[in-house]
């Protein structure tokens, strides 16, 4: 298969462009590197350094490269900042997909787009299935959730293949292959654990010590990224063999607390983790935990990678490398 995959140089996007290529496949790369990074592109693969909101370059970029199938990742993902500067997001996010989708629905390609758990907003109950009421609390889940309505409506009208993919915390690594989590700044809750456990930074933030969860701290559901990458490529499988286009939920459907995240660092680790106690973050669900099954049943995939101590080792190792290479 020939796969178009832009952001393809972030951190999701990157696994991805792996996990195509170790199974055979073509893989081209549409990445602006405005967050993403050019170290991260396996080599194998054909970058086009370009921005997703062109459509009649995506157009060429399409037919010149026999395209079957279109992933599409690039996107801006940082919620706090989507509240400062919602202009990002809804050009970056909205209207660059929708131009996007122009050159992807007159190819007729089958589209795997990443969604999150953010456009549920403060779930009324978890595990949250995806019938749960779609109220995003920030413009970065109101984009996200802005493009599923419309690839529901295009799919409907233009016959568009589609999957959103509704991620809930991605997380681990690749470490062996060179790829991992790296953002900047950092505000994703294990990798700046981690930077704690490695002495870059002096202490780890809890957002909220009173929730009302078994800790205090605030539940999510962690889900390797791996797992994700495997995910697209089983909802890919299944538009080609037809099936139903739809929202899914990624996630394991098991949550754990931001302590609990820490305690599996220092365990991973060996190393001792200061904490301090900080107010909730404004925003921040108490608990997000996935209901996996409708994932299961379309498409065969289940998260394999459960362990939030392998998650976290994995993360770790990537950290190592990562510290040894800056
Ligand atoms: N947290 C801390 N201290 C920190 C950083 C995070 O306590 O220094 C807590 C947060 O309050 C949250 C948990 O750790 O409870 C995880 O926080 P992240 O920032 O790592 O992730 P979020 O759950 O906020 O966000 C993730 C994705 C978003 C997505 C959101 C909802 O990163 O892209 O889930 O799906 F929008």
């Amino acid at each position: 298969m020939r796969a178009l995959v832009t952001g393809g140089a972030g951190f999701v996007g990157s696994h991805m462009v792996r996990t195509l290529l170790e199974q055979g496949h073509h893989v081209v790369v549409l990445d602006d590197l405005s967050t993403g990074h050019a170290d991260a592109v396996d080599a194998r693969a054909t970058f086009v350094n370009g921005d997703v909101g062109r459509t009649a370059e995506v157009a060429s970029l399409l037919r010149e490269e026999r395209v079957e199938a279109v992933f599409h990742f690039a996107a801006k993902i940082r919620v706090e900042e989507s509240v400062v500067d919602p202009r990002l997001y809804f050009q970056g996010n909205l209207v660059a997909t929708l131009a996007f989708l122009e050159a992807v629905v007159d190819a007729r390609l089958p589209l795997i787009f990443s969604s999150t758990a953010a456009v549920y907003g403060v779930p009324d109950e978890v595990p949250i299935d995806e019938e749960h009421p779609k109220r995003p609390v920030n413009p970065y889940g109101d984009t996200k959730l802005a493009v599923e309505r419309a690839l529901e409506a295009y799919g409907r009208a233009y016959e568009l293949p589609w999957c959103a993919l509704r991620y809930f915390n991605a997380a681990g690594a690749d470490a062996e292959a060179g790829l991992g989590e790296r953002h900047e700044p950092e505000s994703h809750l294990i990798p700046i654990v981690l930077d704690a456990a490695l002495g870059r930074r002096p202490s780890v933030s809890v957002f909220g010590t009173d929730w009302p969860t078994s800790d205090g701290s605030c539940v999510r559901d962690y889900i390797h990224v791996l797992d994700l990458a495997e995910a697209h490529l089983a909802a890919l499988e299944h538009l080609r063999r037809g099936g139903k286009s739809g929202a899914f939920n990624l996630g394991t459907g098991r949550g754990h607390t931001v302590l609990e995240v820490i305690a599996a660092a220092e365990r991973v680790s060996g190393r001792r983790i200061p904490v301090v106690s900080a107010d909730r973050r404004a925003g921040d669900p108490a608990e997000l935990v996935a209901k996996v099954e409708r994932a299961e049943k379309a498409f065969g995939w289940r998260a394999r990678r459960t362990s939030l101590d392998d998650i976290v080792r994995d993360a770790w190792a990537w950290k190592l490398r990562d510290g040894r290479q800056s």
